[in-house]
């Protein structure tokens, strides 16, 4: 099985769990990246019994759209039932690094509103400490080098994603070389700098359930 093949394993398994969810008020969030796009298509097959969804990027709109899955604005959504999206590192905790599509903002959000975050993976993702897979902070972009200064200071290398500019019209550094040993303490450090919009590490709020697809099968890990 390659690395495609395990994505739209744990994608299935997340469209069959949402499925078993689904009533009238449900409202399912849904995530951005290559896993999450394999779990769109799934939703595709029973997008009449679907009530609404909130996307993640404008990207995934788009896409659920295209199917004619209904999307509507978070604000207009009541509650999230469950949030399902990808993750670019995990960890036992069930804390990630998000942020690798640009998208981590709306996935922030969306994660926190989510009754239930359901993070699918491929079985790569799990690690033991987060941070070989560089951080992303996104920055509104007048502290783009103020935000990088105070990113040396706290030990890691700020590099800007050249010529990316977010759904909200700002701009990412990602943070490389940093062994995150305390991922919620990091989290908030990086919050505090005046300039960030928010960054990829998410610990404050992990998700609820990990699926990972392994060459051996599916492994679910739980809070
Ligand atoms: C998007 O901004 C990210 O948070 C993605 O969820 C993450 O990068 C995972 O992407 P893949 O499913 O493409 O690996």
């Amino acid at each position: 099985m390659d690395q495609n093949e395990l994505k739209k394993a744990v994608a299935r398994a997340a469209a069959d769990y949402v499925k078993t969810r689904l009533d009238e008020r449900t409202v399912i969030g849904v995530g951005t990246g290559s896993t999450a796009n394999y779990f769109i298509e799934y939703l595709g097959e029973f997008k009449q019994d679907i009530q609404a969804t909130v996307a993640s990027s404008e990207d995934t709109a788009k896409r659920l759209k295209a199917l004619g899955i209904p999307v509507i604005e978070l604000n207009s959504a009541p509650e999230v039932s469950v949030y399902v999206d990808g993750a670019d590192e995990a960890n036992e905790y069930l804390q990630l690094i998000k942020g690798g599509g640009g998208a981590l903002t709306r996935e922030k959000i969306i994660a926190a509103v989510a009754k239930e975050f359901v993070c699918i993976a491929d079985g790569s993702k799990l690690v033991d400490v987060l941070g070989s897979f560089p951080l992303p902070v996104e920055v509104i972009p007048m502290a783009r080098s103020h935000v990088g200064r105070e990113i040396v200071k706290l030990g890691g290398d700020p590099v800007y994603r050249d010529g990316v500019v977010t759904d909200n019209g700002n701009i990412i550094i990602d943070i490389h070389n940093m062994s995150i040993v305390d991922p919620r303490k990091l989290e908030q450090q990086l919050n505090q700098i005046t300039g960030v919009v928010t960054n990829g590490l998410f610990a404050m709020r992990p998700a609820d359930k990990l699926i990972l697809g392994t060459i051996e099968g599916l492994r679910t890990l739980s809070l």
